[in-house]
């Protein structure tokens, strides 16, 4: 099939968080299994000067893309990183060449609306002017929202099929590409979609519910999620308008890239192990405190976390646990950035247990590997998380996952209570009383080390890899097909 991919990021060019990874992955993963795939991404200056992409960089074409009432100009580079894989790259300096894809530290970039517009018209012109023919066009979360109106629009206006079926993916609906209804009409669609049945939401319009209403299919990115979302509990005032679309809408888990995120060959680590032999993982647990200015004897339960520090990560759940922390000989190893109040927290934290709590406040993916390697314990007390990826790359590396009972953490992680015989992990409450408790779980769990290994062994044995989820794509591209 030919399959079209449209994203804001993807690994390894471009990452702020888990929507990199799986755009990377999957699109790998369909094209090993021989299917023709395309992707479309942003050509900010982190990816143009990749020293991956580099090299391969061809210029394609220059750009015309209407916008509104004025036209604005750009131009398409592209690159293929694999066999049967090709990256088109929509570049126009003044939208992409930033340090960042979206904002500058606290704020979003003033001008998004106007970045993805044009970045979702430039696909949709690209495809056209190249004849591309898409089985299945399928975007990615808020910024590609306005995909599918966008090429069934351009379909018309030019009598052309450009793609079959478009799928829209909600990695995650909190962010929804809300922009103000003046500027609607940069997008060239017709005003009626101006209303409640189409693009509006509470006076603005919104990206994420254009795609929701508009593509032909909706997937989330774990079962859990795609249940959930159609509560007001976590529907982001978007429920009813997904509960709309439930009979198009299906949870497809994400998996794990394990070219990357294998303990056995994995390249950033001081060593490598396996379920069979852990001795690597006594190296990089060593290497770990060492690094984080510990002990690295230190023969206590060592916690890590690694995450977007944000108040979906539970970031703040986490800081109400610090009598936990000053009461138990225990380590905590924190690594992320963002919300700067969180970031104060943490550091706060840090600086009042300097020999027991540990904070890196950067975007370290060397480092990140190293904590979920080293750590006994990976916390993760999300209040949502539509997947997440670490609870998944924790338990292949070994560091037995403590997440919250909610989406994908539910899909991916089994509670050692509930289950004994197949238990991977601790699942609580996504409050700071359930995390308290299951902090202290987690010391009765390391207390006893036959069941601290073999609850570590049973997660290192499940097999989280994009074969197996792209396998899943794969039947559901077909069926969408039939
Ligand atoms: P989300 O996409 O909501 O941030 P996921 O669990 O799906 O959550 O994915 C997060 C990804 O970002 C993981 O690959 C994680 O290792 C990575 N990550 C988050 N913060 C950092 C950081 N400070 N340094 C390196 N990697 C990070
Ligand atoms: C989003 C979600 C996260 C998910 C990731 C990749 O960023 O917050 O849970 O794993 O997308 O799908």
């Amino acid at each position: 099939m030919k399959i079209v991919h449209v994203a804001s990021e993807m690994f390894p060019y471009v990452k702020t968080g888990g929507l990199a990874d799986v755009v990377g992955s999957l699109a790998r993963a369909l094209a090993r299994k021989n299917h023709e795939v395309t992707v479309f991404l942003p050509g900010y200056r982190s990816v143009l000067e990749h020293p991956e992409v580099e090299p391969l960089l061809r210029r394609t074409r220059r750009l015309r893309i209407e916008m509104g009432d004025m036209f604005m100009t750009g131009d398409v580079r592209v690159f293929s990183p694999a066999p049967n894989l090709t990256v088109h790259l929509i570049c126009r300096e003044e939208f992409f060449d930033r340090k960042a894809p979206y904002g500058n530290g606290e704020r979003d970039y003033e001008d998004n609306h106007h970045r993805f517009i044009f970045f979702c018209k430039a696909v949709v012109e690209v495809m056209r002017l190249t004849n591309l023919d898409a089985d299945v066009v399928h975007g990615h979360d808020w910024q590609t929202g306005l995909l599918p109106l966008l090429l069934r629009a351009t379909e018309q206006r030019h009598r052309v099929n450009l793609a079959m079926h478009t799928v829209h993916t909600i990695h995650n609906l909190a962010f929804q590409g809300l922009f103000p209804m003046k500027s609607f009409y940069r997008t060239n669609l017709p005003t009626e979609l101006m209303g409640i049945d189409g693009v509006e939401y509470y006076g603005q319009a919104s990206m994420m519910k254009a795609g929701i209403l508009f593509a032909d299919r909706i997937t989330t990115v774990s079962p859990q999620y795609a249940e959930e979302i159609q509560t007001s509990d976590y529907g982001c005032g978007l429920d009813g308008v997904v509960q709309l679309r439930a009979d198009d809408l299906l949870g497809i888990l994400n998996g794990i890239d394990t070219d990357t995120w294998n303990p056995a060959t994995d390249a950033l680590l001081p060593g490598n192990f396996s379920a069979a032999d852990l001795g690597g993982r006594k190296l990089c647990r060593s290497e770990l405190l060492k690094k984080a200015g510990f002990d690295p004897r230190f023969s206590g339960p060592v916690f890590g976390m690694v995450c977007r520090l944000t108040e979906q990560k539970g970031v703040q759940l986490l800081l109400a646990n610090r009598a936990f922390f000053e009461r138990e000989n225990v380590r905590l190893i924190v690594l992320g950035s963002g919300d700067g109040l969180l970031e104060e927290g943490m550091q706060e934290l840090a600086d009042a247990l300097p020999d027991k709590v540990y904070f890196r406040k950067v975007l370290d993916e060397k480092f990140s590997h190293l904590v979920e390697a080293g750590s006994d314990f990976f916390v993760m007390p999300s209040l949502f998380e539509p997947c997440g990826l670490n609870q998944m790359y924790s338990q292949a590396y070994g560091a037995v996952p403590i997440v919250t009972r909610v989406g994908g953490l539910i899909d991916t992680v089994t509670d050692i209570d509930d289950e004994p015989a197949d238990g991977t992990g601790i699942l609580i409450e996504p409050t700071a009383a359930g995390l308290a408790g299951g902090l202290e779980r987690a010391l009765d769990l390391r207390m006893d080390r036959a069941a601290y290994d073999a609850v570590q062994q049973r997660g290192m044995g499940r097999d989280f890899s994009w074969e197996k989820a792209a396998e899943v794509y794969d039947a559901f591209y077909e069926e969408l097909g039939a």
